[in-house]
């Protein structure tokens, strides 16, 4: 079976960079989850399907790969002929992706996306559910946390070095309600899987993360 290897954890905690830099260490692919949330909610906001009409997000969830090409390519994402890597940080779209998250209905249709991207020589997988719901038979699970105030600083020094104008202020508010969604939608909240290693990295650096999975996986 193609080994997976795990990676949730809330909003700003550093599961993007540890996970990507994991697949590179490990020449295996690269799963950002939270893309395809985030790739339906600029879809859905294109096409002014409000983010409560469940089946018109399913249907749009459905097409992705399909009716309405989509294609992965180191930081970018290419959708429909466009590169949306920009458009995808974009504040509005984060928000509307947290919103549609929580539809039991567009977690299904995103499953089938998800599963596609175990390919060889192996999946480093970055989610909220990835350990619970798409990869429960991952070889190694991560739930990776830090402090609220530490996530914060993490997002406005990436904002901020994009060009975004925000503060630290609305960063900690928008934070608190997305971890709020993230523990409270009733279909596939976030939490640690059982057998998940839980990790605290808000006083280590990237590197010493990296490392420590690495011995992990390696165990
Ligand atoms: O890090 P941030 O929360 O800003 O964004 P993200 O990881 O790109 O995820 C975008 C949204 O999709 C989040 O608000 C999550 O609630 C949701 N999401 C999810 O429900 N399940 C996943 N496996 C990944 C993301």
């Amino acid at each position: 079976l193609i080994p997976v290897i795990t990676i949730d954890g809330p909003s700003a905690s550093g599961k993007g960079t540890l996970a990507s830099a994991l697949a590179a260490r490990l020449g295996y692919q690269f799963l950002d989850s939270g893309a395809l949330y985030r790739i339906t909610a600029l879809l859905a906001l294109g096409r002014g399907v409000p983010h409560d009409h469940e089946a018109g997000l399913v249907a749009l969830a459905r097409q992705l790969g399909h009716e309405i090409p989509l294609r992965f390519e180191g930081e970018h994402v290419w959708l429909d002929g466009a590169d949306v890597s920009a458009e995808l940080r974009q504040e509005e779209v984060g928000q509307t992706a947290s919103k549609i998250s929580a539809l039991p209905g567009v977690r299904q249709a995103l499953v089938e996306q998800q599963v596609a991207f175990r390919r060889l020589p192996g999946l480093v997988a970055d989610g909220r559910d990835m350990g619970t719901v798409i990869f429960p038979d991952a070889g190694l699970k991560v739930f990776l946390t830090a402090s609220v105030a530490e996530r914060a600083e993490r997002r406005h020094k990436q904002l901020i070095s994009k060009g975004f104008s925000v503060t630290l202020d609305e960063i900690c508010s928008d934070l608190e309600a997305r971890d709020a969604r993230d523990k409270q939608r009733t279909a596939s909240p976030m939490v640690p899987a059982a057998d998940a290693r839980l990790l605290d990295n808000s006083h280590l650096s990237i590197d010493e993360s990296v490392e420590l999975v690495l011995g992990w996986w390696t165990d």
